[in-house]
């Protein structure tokens, strides 16, 4: 079965974007996942079909309603449908690869983009909605983030990345960031390439990568390395 996802947004025209395109768009294409949307407002009330209302308490911004939200996931979810219930929100939990893996090998997710100031407290627990942020900064709603999120997933379910190899090395699959990359020229506006990597010791090669690997890290994200304790190549 694909990895089914389904977005609740009061903008579907922004899907999929930037996901019908390259890996991830072949991806839709070929049915490994598949990426719905629906529109929240459809279950909006009255006349203007109003989603979101003023805050109790007073203050700046409107908030999404929860019975509205809840008519929304009700009718996207069938009874039995286990896929976890997610919710974009700067207040979320950040988004890692680990809690990439941890979609990449179930059924898919609902997601919901919140907008305006918030949704309603009641909706996360009467849901069960897990908050999810891609970082500590304030987009002006879910979608991107959703859009994000997914983009992270897809690359990562079963046959979609070609080759598996570029996913094992590459950051924060082994807790490190990448070590710099070089192609052809050989010169390049009087620049050249480290001579390791052109000698044809492997070993040699393999050494040199994880060197750098970690010199960047500990430079840029030293708090990586001491969330995962030092590498092979720190002895
Ligand atoms: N919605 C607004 N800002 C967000 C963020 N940083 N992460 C996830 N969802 C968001």
């Amino acid at each position: 079965m694909a990895f089914r996802a389904t977005v609740l947004t009061l903008y579907p025209e922004m899907f999929p974007g930037p996901l019908g395109v390259s890996l991830a768009g072949r991806a839709l294409e070929r049915g490994d996942a598949v990426v719905e949307t629906r529109q929240i407002r459809d279950f909006g009330r009255g006349r203007h079909r109003a989603v979101d209302d003023t805050p109790a308490g007073g203050g700046a911004g409107m908030v999404l309603r929860a019975d509205v939200l809840a008519d929304a996931i009700d009718a996207a979810c069938d009874e039995g449908d286990l896929r976890p219930r997610l919710l974009m929100s700067p207040r979320g939990r950040p988004l890692t690869q680990d809690l990439v893996r941890e979609l990449a090998a179930g059924e898919g997710a609902l997601i919901v983009c919140g907008r305006f100031e918030g949704v309603d407290e009641r909706i996360i627990e009467g849901r069960g909605l897990r908050e999810v942020s891609i970082g500590d900064y304030v987009l002006s709603g879910g979608e991107i983030a959703a859009m994000v999120l997914l983009d992270a997933v897809i690359r990562l379910l079963p046959g979609v990345m070609g080759n598996d190899q570029s996913g094992l090395h590459e950051s924060f699959e082994t807790q490190r960031l990448e070590h710099p990359h070089y192609t052809r020229p050989a010169e390049w506006e009087g620049r050249t390439i480290p001579p390791v990597l052109t000698s044809g010791d492997h070993g040699a090669v393999e050494r040199w990568r994880r060197a750098e690997a970690e010199r960047i890290t500990a430079e840029r994200r030293p708090d990586l390395l001491a969330r995962h304790g030092r590498g092979d190549s720190s002895a």
